[in-house]
């Protein structure tokens, strides 16, 4: 589908320098105007998508035009391009209601992006209002990341996302994990259309298309899934991973994204967008020295301010404990999720995830709790004041001091 656009000016030397800066396959010119009530009666039997008027201070018609398109033609947005702008102009455009004002594009490349983001901005404006639909203002990004497989990362973003949506908030669980993601697998749902179908078909979405292609999971979690073989991986770039996130932001309260344990520009991406970043870790020094080195990255990519340590598989047993890896890692824990395996894997096999499953179990619980800090919105948690005698140190301590000097270098 072509974003259709008209042209209006008086002068042809305007019409022409704007249709030489429309080079895009996915822009089409539907027809030009002189502007006028002419302009207004092709609006009217043409629907165009967008208009475009030069705005300067010798073409006054073109501000009532605008407001005018405005108040009668609200599907129709008008995009003001101005080869000077300066605050005059600016503050006669917001008068009669023009907010998407722009300077003459110096390419034609960023042109195209410019009319395309705000064709997809207005329309889902537009659609949220049709819908009456309440636009989630609040709306949290959370990745759930780590730095090895098998760390439980979907374990615990479905249940996570399902918690969530049983608490009644609007989810999205987005699997990135673009080359084996497995997130349909944990709650069962039919991937019928994958993030791969969305990015090849639809050039231009709108919250509503991409919620087409979005699994529907018993708990109202909608599941966009990854790809259904791992070569399709390649497909979904991160410039369009950012505008699915910018638009899912929109409409859920929570947006849920699932990783793979590897730093590439989809996963940073996410990183990015995200308001939460849920950094899962276990007791092994291998998974704590992978961590560490992710921590750092993290940090020069100046996203650590969002991570929230979780250990996951928390066991006793562990000759590491849970102050160790405080320790080690230099970063505070955040939550503890104790180690079931008859309940995760259970859960796993039969596509119901523990927290509908097993809601008493000692996992539930955690992810409970986890969701409970989320929605509260208070992230600064300190599991420590929360539970002091986890944090006791153990009696094998000092023999571990070895492991913070080893990974410390
Ligand atoms: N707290 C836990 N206690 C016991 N088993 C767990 C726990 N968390 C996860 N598991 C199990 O560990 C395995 C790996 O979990 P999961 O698939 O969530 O990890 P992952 O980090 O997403 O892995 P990958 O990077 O390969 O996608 C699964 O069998 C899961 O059931
Ligand atoms: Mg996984």
């Amino acid at each position: 589908m072509k974003i259709n656009v008209m042209l209006i000016s008086k002068y042809e030397s305007n019409l022409s320098a704007m249709r030489r800066m429309i080079d895009d396959e996915e822009i089409a010119i539907l027809g030009e105007s002189s502007g006028g009530n002419k302009a207004l009666d092709k609006i009217e039997n043409t629907s165009p998508d967008i208009v475009i008027m030069m705005l300067g201070a010798e073409d006054p018609d073109v501000l009532s035009l605008t407001e005018r398109i405005i108040l009668h033609r609200p599907r129709t947005h008008v995009i003001l391009v101005a080869e000077d702008l300066d605050m005059d102009i600016l503050q006669s455009a917001i008068k009669v209601g023009a907010h998407n004002v722009t300077e003459f594009p110096a390419t034609p490349k960023e042109f195209a992006e410019y009319i395309k983001s705000v064709f997809n901005n207005e329309n889902t404006r537009i659609n949220s209002l049709n819908a009456k639909q309440n636009i989630s203002w609040m709306s949290r990004v959370v990745t759930v990341f780590g730095a090895k497989g098998g760390l439980g990362k979907t374990t615990i973003a479905a249940n996570l996302a399902v918690k969530l949506a049983s608490l009644h908030k609007k989810v999205a669980l987005v699997d990135l994990d673009l080359q084996f993601g497995d997130a349909h697998i944990f709650l069962d749902v039919e991937p019928m259309d994958t993030i791969a179908e969305l990015v090849q078909q639809v050039s231009t979405p709108t919250i509503d298309t991409v919620r087409s292609y979005m699994s529907v999971h018993s708990s109202g979690v909608h599941v966009l899934c990854a790809p259904k073989s791992p070569e399709y991986a390649e497909l979904v770039s991160a410039d369009k991973v950012q505008a699915l996130l910018s638009l899912l932001r929109t409409y859920y309260d929570y947006v849920i994204i699932d990783t793979s344990p590897a730093f590439n520009d989809v996963t940073i991406t996410a990183l990015e967008s995200s308001s939460t970043i849920l950094f899962v870790t276990g007791l092994d020094i291998s998974i704590l020295k992978n961590s560490k080195l992710s921590l750092t990255l993290l940090e020069s990519l100046q996203q650590k301010d969002k991570v929230k340590l979780i250990i996951n598989r928390a066991v006793d047993i562990s000759s590491i404990t849970v102050h160790d890896v405080q320790k080690i890692i230099g970063c505070p824990i955040w939550a503890k999720i104790p180690s079931d395996y008859k309940v995760a894997v259970t859960a796993l096999n039969r596509g119901v995830p523990f927290v509908v499953s097993a809601p008493a179990s000692k996992l539930s619980q955690s992810i409970s709790e986890v969701s409970k800090i989320l929605l509260s919105d208070n992230l600064e948690y300190d599991i420590q004041s929360a539970g002091k005698k986890e944090f006791q140190v153990a009696s094998l301590f000092k023999k571990r001091l070895s492991f913070v000097k080893l990974l410390g270098k």
